[in-house]
C-alpha cells in the first residue's frame, strides 16, 4: 500500500541527473524534462503513486518505469531505481 506520508526528498546529482527519494525508496532519473527542460529537480513529487511532475507544463512520469502518463509529453524519463543491499552484520567471532 502506498505511503502517503512518505518523507520525499528532490537532489540534484551531476549535471543532468537527478535523486528521488520517497520513503525508503530511491531513485535516480533525468534532471531535464523531454518535453521542454523543465527541471525536474523542482517538480513535485506525488508520493503515493511514485510519480514525478515537471513544473513547467505538469507531465507526470513515473519514477518506477520513466513513463510519461499525463501532459504534453510521451517521451518517458529515464530513470532507474537505486536498491541497497542490507548485509547481516558477521557474527561475533569473540562470542
Ligand atoms: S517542460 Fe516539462 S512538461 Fe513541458
Amino acid at each position: 500500500m502506498p505511503d502517503t506520508n512518505a518523507e520525499v526528498s528532490v537532489q540534484q546529482i551531476g549535471e543532468d541527473r537527478i535523486r528521488v527519494r520517497v520513503g525508503d525508496r530511491e531513485f535516480e532519473a533525468d534532471a531535464y524534462c523531454p518535453h521542454r527542460k523543465g527541471h525536474l529537480a523542482h517538480g513535485y513529487v506525488n508520493a503515493a503513486r511514485l510519480r514525478i511532475a515537471c513544473p513547467l507544463h505538469h507531465s507526470s512520469f513515473s519514477l518506477e518505469t520513466g513513463e510519461a502518463l499525463t501532459g504534453p509529453t510521451g517521451t518517458p524519463l529515464c530513470v532507474r531505481e537505486i536498491v541497497r543491499e542490507i548485509t547481516e552484520a558477521a557474527p561475533d567471532p569473540v562470542g
